[in-house]
Order: C-alpha cells, then sequence, then structure tokens
C-alpha cells in the first residue's frame, strides 16, 4: 500500500471509525513526515538557515517574525511568501509588513537546496516553521521539536493580514484577544512576545512612546531612545528591542519591562498593572519557565490552520504557486 492510497482513502474511513468512538482524528502534522520520501530533509533545512544566520545574525530574529506573520494569516501555510499576481494580492504589501518582515529569500534559498535532493515534496509552510525552530537554537534559545506535513496554499489575503497581525500600539486587551482568536492564550502571547528579546524595530513604530513622557517609559531609556529617533525624520532608524542583549535569544526582554524599558507601547503594556504583570514577573525571574512555555507555545503557534493532504499544495518556489 503506498501512503497515496493510504491518506485519500483508508485514512478518512480511519478517522470515521475513530470518530464513532469519540476519539479525535487530528494525526495530520507528524514528526516522521519526511522520513522516506526526503530523510535529508531537516539536515538541509538547517544548514542552509544557519549559513544565512552566520552572514547575518539579525537574520534569526527575522526568520521567526517571518512564521508568526505567516501563521496569523490564513495559517501556517506559507501565504506571506507569495508575490503578487493577477488573481493574488500578496501579504508582503500589508502595513504590518511592508518595508519590514525580512527573510524570503533565505527561505527560498533554503527550498532550493531541498528541491535539488527532493523535487516537490517538502512544503514552504514546513521550511518556515523549521527555520524558526533554528534561528532560536542558533542565537541561544530554546529547541522544540516540529511536527511536518504542513502543505503550501495557493492563495493570500492581505486583507487578514492587515485586520488579524497585532498593532504595536495595541493595549494589553486587545493583544489578548487577537493571539485568542487563533487559538493562544494570554500566556502564550506573553511568552511568544519573549521573540522580541532579539532583533529589531524602526524609529516610526516606537517615536510616539518616546515622546509621551508618560509614566510608563523610564525617562532615561527614552531619551536615549530619541537620540536616533527624532520627532521627525530617520523613519526607518533602528533600535534593539532588547536594549541589554539583543543578539542572544534569553529572558532580558521581560527584565526590561519590569524596568519600564520596552521599546514598543505592545511590549509595555504587558507589564503596566495589568493582568499579565505577574507572567512577566515570573519570566524575569525563571528563564527556564520562559525558554519551556515559549518553545511550547511556537509549537502551538506552528499549527495553526495547517493545511493538510489534498488542502494544499507543495510549491516549487515559495513565492508563487506552479
Ligand atoms: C504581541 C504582539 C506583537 C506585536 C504588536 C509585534 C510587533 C512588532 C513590531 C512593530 C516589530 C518591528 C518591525 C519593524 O520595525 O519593522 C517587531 C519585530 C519583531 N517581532 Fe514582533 N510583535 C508581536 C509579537 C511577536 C511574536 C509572537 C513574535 C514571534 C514569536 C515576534 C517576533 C518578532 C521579532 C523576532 C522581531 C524582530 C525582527 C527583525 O529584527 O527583523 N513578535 N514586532
Ligand atoms: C544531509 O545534509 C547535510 C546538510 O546539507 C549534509 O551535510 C549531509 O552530508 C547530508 N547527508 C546525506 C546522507 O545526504
Ligand atoms: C517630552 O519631552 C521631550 C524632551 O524634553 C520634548 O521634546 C517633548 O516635546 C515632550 N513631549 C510631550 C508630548 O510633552
Amino acid at each position: 500500500m503506498n501512503t497515496f492510497n493510504f491518506f485519500n482513502t483508508l485514512f478518512p474511513i480511519f478517522c470515521l471509525l475513530l470518530s464513532l468512538f469519540h476519539v479525535p482524528c487530528e494525526a495530520q502534522l507528524s514528526f516522521t513526515f519526511y522520513d522516506r520520501t526526503c530523510p535529508n530533509a531537516t539536515a538541509i533545512i538547517r544548514a542552509s538557515i544557519l549559513r544565512a544566520i552566520s552572514r547575518e545574525r539579525r537574520m534569526a530574529a527575522s526568520l521567526i517574525r517571518l512564521h508568526f506573520h505567516d501563521c496569523f494569516v490564513q495559517g501556517c501555510d506559507a501565504s506571506i511568501l507569495l508575490d503578487e499576481t493577477s488573481t493574488i494580492q500578496s501579504e508582503k504589501t500589508a502595513f504590518p509588513n511592508v518595508n519590514s518582515v525580512r527573510g524570503y529569500q533565505v527561505i527560498e534559498a533554503a527550498k532550493r537546496e531541498v528541491e535539488r535532493v527532493c523535487p516537490g515534496v517538502v512544503s514552504c509552510a514546513d521550511i518556515l516553521t523549521l527555520a524558526a525552530r533554528d534561528a532560536s537554537v542558533a542565537v541561544g534559545g530554546p529547541s522544540w521539536n516540529v511536527k511536518l506535513g504542513r502543505r503550501d496554499s495557493t492563495t493570500a489575503s492581505r486583507s487578514q493580514a492587515n485586520t488579524d497581525l497585532p498593532s504595536p500600539f495595541a493595549g494589553v486587551d486587545a493583544l489578548i484577544s487577537s493571539f485568542a482568536n487563533k487559538g493562544l492564550s494570554a500566556r502564550d502571547m506573553v511568552a511568544l512576545s519573549g521573540a522580541h528579546t532579539i532583533g529589531q524595530a524602526q524609529c516610526f513604530l516606537f517615536r510616539s512612546r518616546i515622546n509621551s513622557n508618560g509614566t510608563d517609559i523610564d525617562a532615561r531609556f527614552a531619551s536615549i531612545r530619541r537620540r536616533q529617533c527624532p520627532q521627525t525624520g530617520g523613519d526607518a532608524n533602528l533600535a534593539p528591542l532588547d536594549l541589554v542583549t539583543p543578539n542572544s535569544f534569553d529572558n532580558n526582554y521581560f527584565k526590561n519591562l519590569m524596568q519600564r524599558k520596552g521599546l514598543l507601547q505592545s511590549d509595555q503594556v504587558l507589564f503596566s498593572g495589568g493582568s499579565t504583570d505577574s507572567i512577566v514577573s515570573e519570566y524575569s525571574r525563571n528563564p527556564r519557565v520562559f525558554a519551556s512555555d515559549f518553545g511550547n507555545a511556537m509549537i502551538k503557534m506552528g499549527e495553526i490552520q495547517p493545511l493538510v493532504r489534498r488542502n494544499g499544495i507543495i510549491r516549487r518556489t515559495c513565492s508563487a504557486i506552479n
């Protein structure tokens, strides 16, 4: 019996039988998905991702964010990688992504290397998911086991990218509900925000905060940030999301928040007298709990609405449907 017959014919019947006994049948993704069809896929992808990160360390941050922005729009289906065509409204030009999301060509390069060895087998959605895990490990962050078998979309949604990706100006309740919409808890949201322990943000996204002179920002921190982020101009000037260790994955992000040194408004609201304060304080005291919660939340995020079997395709290049 080949796998095609099993998945398309017997598997649904198998599921139906299980469901008669109220056993859920969601075994769509698996740890061994490419073991027979492309056994070296994960090694090839890891090597390719590590090469990109050794060229530019920030790429680790960019790849983790790319996976997040994929999964929050139509699920983890590599929809973010599709270019504009007459029928596709690319997500690349949605407000949260344009001139901001990076790493497209790194995924494309990894895909090319896998295609050389096993053409038409490994999805771009799985490559994005593996890349995020490999990126975390590369900069000292936690590792986790990735289930595979996601397939790629034939569609993208710029409008959903505009509505479903959270805003850096959001309050804590809006952040909680935007993650709840994707099946993620408030605790998952705080853990995942800990990805801001690495990477950079552009001036125009935190300018209002550093000029607010409010009580939720450390005055000295604000004044240092204003030097590289003037009231007018310098919109794209970068500042580290974690001012202490911007290139390594640790829990300093949470310690910063407790000192009112979060860069984005959406960072600081996680510790500003609201319901998530206790989680921030726990992660700031206990890096192991943060690392373990982060890994588990990345697994959950990586399994948002995957396209499996005939619901998706394997793209030949990640930027276009075949
Ligand atoms: C909680 C809601 C979130 C908001 C409002 C938010 C917003 C932002 C913004 C505005 C930037 C800077 C973009 C730029 O300057 O061009 C950024 C960067 C980043 N975000 Fe988030 N983010 C959130 C959650 C997450 C999550 C869940 C992850 C991943 C698990 C993540 C990973 C990153 C990373 C790694 C960077 C740095 C990217 C780089 O340097 O290229 N963020 N985020
Ligand atoms: C698998 O891929 C890695 C990374 O490219 C390579 O070093 C290794 O030799 C490959 N192994 C096999 C069995 O092809
Ligand atoms: C905050 O303080 C800075 C520096 O003193 C000043 O330039 C700015 O106008 C103030 N902003 C507001 C909103 O009061």
